[in-house]
């Protein structure tokens, strides 16, 4: 990373701020001056200002229990981002780890580690994601066979990856997926004649949404939920 963004994230500098303190020669690494802003800080690196040890700021990792009329962007269009609803430093720096419908509910992971956010994005990692999927009209118990063999969307060459359904109720199920096409669930059930009234995410991967939380609500994640994405 460069020095002067490295400065910004482990301090409340700005870029601005942190070219300067470069050029009056107060920034060393492993006791040498250091006076230019593009130099690459590596790793393990020791980075002191006036002398004293800094650190760039541990990545952020939220669950946020997502409202409904919400959008899953970083920046806001017709309706509001989620971003909007988790009060913390530089929200700009943050990203959201799989997208959910403006009018689905549920488990939002956010971050600022860009690595971490694609083992749980890439369909190469397979990540599980569970729906529990609210249906207009009953479900066959035949359909149990049909997501496990794989789903046909409209639109799309492949069949979908394998999936588990479970039925709880003639109109309610729970649906894990691993991967995420656009609008998959509402998608996947459509295809089988039926249509999503109500949508929730409980769970990515072995994370958990926080029974604790309220809509709107959100909270960090434990080390081990975040060591859970391998
Ligand atoms: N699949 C959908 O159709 N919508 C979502 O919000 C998430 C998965």
């Amino acid at each position: 990373m460069r020095l002067d963004k490295y400065i910004c994230q482990a301090t409340t500098l700005t870029r601005s701020q942190a070219k300067k303190v470069i050029m009056q020669g107060r920034i060393t690494s492993a006791d040498t001056t250091v006076r230019n802003s593009a130099y690459k800080v590596a790793g393990n690196e020791a980075i002191s200002l006036d002398g004293k040890l800094i650190n760039v700021r541990t990545a952020r990792y939220i669950m946020l229990n997502k409202p409904k009329d919400y959008i899953c962007s970083t920046v806001d269009e017709q309706l509001p981002s989620i971003i909007n609803l988790i009060k913390v430093d530089k929200p700009e720096q943050l990203c959201i780890a799989g997208r959910l419908d403006a009018d689905t509910t549920g488990l939002a992971l956010i971050t600022d580690d860009g690595q971490w956010s694609h083992k749980i994005t890439s369909p190469r990692k397979k990540c599980a994601k569970r729906y529990r999927v609210e249906l207009a009209e009953p479900i066959q118990a035949s359909a149990v066979e049909l997501f496990k063999t794989g789903i046909q969307l409209k639109s799309e060459n492949q069949l979908c990856l394998p999936a588990e359904l479970e039925l709880i109720s003639e109109n309610e199920v729970l649906l894990t997926i691993s991967e995420g096409k656009y609008h998959q669930v509402k998608r996947m059930f459509a295809a089988i004649g039926n249509h999503v009234s109500e949508l929730h995410r409980e769970k990515i991967g072995q994370i958990s949404l926080d029974t604790k939380l309220a809509p709107g609500e959100w909270r960090y994640l434990t080390e081990q939920e975040v060591d859970s994405i391998a």
